[in-house]
């Protein structure tokens, strides 16, 4: 039996081992770094949920263009930013198992305005950026995910990393079903959040873990990778297929 077949047994929920473990907490981090304050999000654009179900294709060719903050900001927001508070609990745009949200999202900004290119940290909560690192992000974002050329000309790459303790204090082993089930609902909402702005994406499997560790300065172990989700505005060309 692989280890995907083992992984799947033995993380089973059965009648006699639900599997519960001890509750806890583990914040967000609050790394050191410039903290740049990112716009509202811009939660009057005009296109339907439905269209942008609709029209949501993988994109992998883009412009090059630059993307605006207020764009950014409104992808950032829909992938999982706040829209409730209940105490010291802020619910978020997409589902977490056990509200204990342990997706982390980091941006490769290669193209935005008015922002330097680099690695940034978003701080959910907060609705800012962090940042971590400046430099051609365009290429090491490229690097990073098996040498896509098509990454290269996107405006921003998004990263997706877990903090696996914060769900394994819940959920032991099985937590690991579930930050990858978190990754996909937050992924889905940026990609339709992307096409509802006229924007292409891609998302991203094909990756190096070690070297979209190193990039982003998390060690792998307490935080690692999971997915990447690409965006950008499209070529001519992508539209039309
Ligand atoms: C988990 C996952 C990983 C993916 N990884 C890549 C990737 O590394 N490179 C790529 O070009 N597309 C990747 N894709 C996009 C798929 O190829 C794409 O969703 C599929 O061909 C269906 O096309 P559509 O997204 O346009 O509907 C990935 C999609 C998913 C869901």
């Amino acid at each position: 039996m692989g280890i995907g077949d083992r992984f799947q047994q033995e993380t089973s929920y059965r009648r006699d081992d639900p599997g519960q473990g001890i509750e806890g907490m583990l914040s967000a981090p609050d790394p050191d770094g410039p903290h740049h304050l990112l716009p509202h999000p811009d939660l009057t654009n005009s296109s339907s949920l439905w269209e942008a179900l609709r029209n949501r294709r993988s994109i992998r060719s883009f412009t090059g263009e630059p993307i605006s903050q207020v764009e950014l900001a409104s992808i950032l927001w829909a992938a999982q930013g706040v829209t409730s508070s209940q105490g010291r609990r802020a619910f978020r745009t997409a589902p977490s198992a056990g509200a204990l949200y342990p997706v982390e999202t980091y941006v490769a900004v290669q193209a935005v305005a008015d922002l330097m290119p680099g690695i940034y940290y978003y701080q959910t909560l907060e609705h800012c950026l962090v940042q971590r690192s400046t430099g051609d992000a365009a290429q090491a974002a490229t690097h990073a995910a098996l040498d896509q050329r098509f990454i290269a000309d996107a405006a921003i790459t998004l990263f997706w990393t877990a903090v696996f303790a914060r769900s394994e204090f819940r959920y032991k082993e099985r937590a690991y079903r579930y930050v990858y089930l978190d990754a996909g609902h937050i992924a889905q909402n940026a990609a339709l959040a992307a096409t509802a702005l006229g924007l292409g994406s891609c998302q991203i499997g094909a990756l190096y873990d070690d070297e979209c560790n190193a990039l982003l300065g998390v060690d792998g172990q307490r935080e690692g990778i999971l997915y990447m989700t690409t965006i950008g505005h499209p070529a001519a060309q992508s539209r039309e297929s």
